[in-house]
């Protein structure tokens, strides 16, 4: 793992955009692995502005989502879908058949969970993984004992992530699904490289033990020191506890 200190987090999320612009400008048909939450947002808006004004294009890549809640239709406002349309692929020149976020509504999700794993691997695999980290150090939405070879799947969700996500339902935690899908450990994994994005302090101690404690399926996210090319990058309050 190579971890960068960036002064704040308009800092650290303005760095990661910057990564995913070299990788896009370097390997334009590549396949990005995209991840959602409020970290995220910023990371997105900086993209929009690099495609904006200096025409960092989208045309040829494509786009894989780690999760999406089960029971909620792509349409819905809650969605990882929406809110994927409204901070990136509205706003960019991506078609929108080359962007994918597991579909929580489906009927057959087991059977959407393989044919997710194929399709990334039809594309050649994930060039770039990006990440965001939860307070109970899950990675896309593998909660503590994901099994560090584990592929797409429905997965419980943790009544700390439930909470931890309650902003995007209006604060109303009945409204929170109990499942998800989500790739992988072992899909993150296999990407060529993962770039971890980490901000404020209310992550710096699960940040520490990502990074400086034991390798552990109690903490998904432990895994990444095992992956031959990880970045992360953190601004000062979650570098706090390092
Ligand atoms: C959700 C997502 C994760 C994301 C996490 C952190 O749980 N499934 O992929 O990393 O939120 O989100 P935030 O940036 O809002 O703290």
């Amino acid at each position: 793992m190579k971890v960068v200190i960036c002064p704040t987090a308009e800092r650290a999320t303005a760095l990661t955009a910057r990564v995913i612009e070299q990788a896009l400008r370097q390997k334009p048909d590549i396949a990005l692995g995209l991840a959602t939450g409020r970290t995220m947002e910023a990371v997105y808006a900086h993209l929009v502005q690099a495609h904006q004004n200096s025409g960092l294009d989208f045309a040829a890549c494509r786009t894989f989502n780690l999760d999406e809640y089960v029971g909620i239709a792509p349409d819905s406002a809650h969605s990882y879908r929406t809110y994927m349309n409204a901070h990136l692929f509205s706003r960019v020149n991506i078609a929108l058949e080359a962007t994918h976020v597991p579909d929580g509504a489906a009927t057959d999700l087991d059977a959407r969970c393989v044919a997710y794993e194929q399709a990334i691997r039809a594309s050649g695999g994930v060039g770039l993984q990006l990440l965001g980290l939860g307070e109970n150090g899950h990675i896309g939405f593998n909660e503590p004992f994901s099994a560090f070879t584990s592929r797409t799947r429905v997965v419980t969700l943790d009544p700390a992530t439930r909470r931890q996500n309650v902003g995007m339902f209006d604060g109303d935690l009945e409204q929170v699904p109990y499942h998800a899908v989500t790739m992988g450990v072992g899909t993150i994994l296999d990407a060529h490289r993962n770039v971890m994005v980490v901000t404020g302090a209310a992550k710096a101690s699960m940040l520490a033990r990502v990074i400086e404690g034991a390798m552990s399926a109690c903490i998904s996210a432990t895994a990444l020191q095992m992956h031959a090319d990880c970045l992360v990058i953190v601004d000062e309050a979650a570098a706090g506890a390092l």
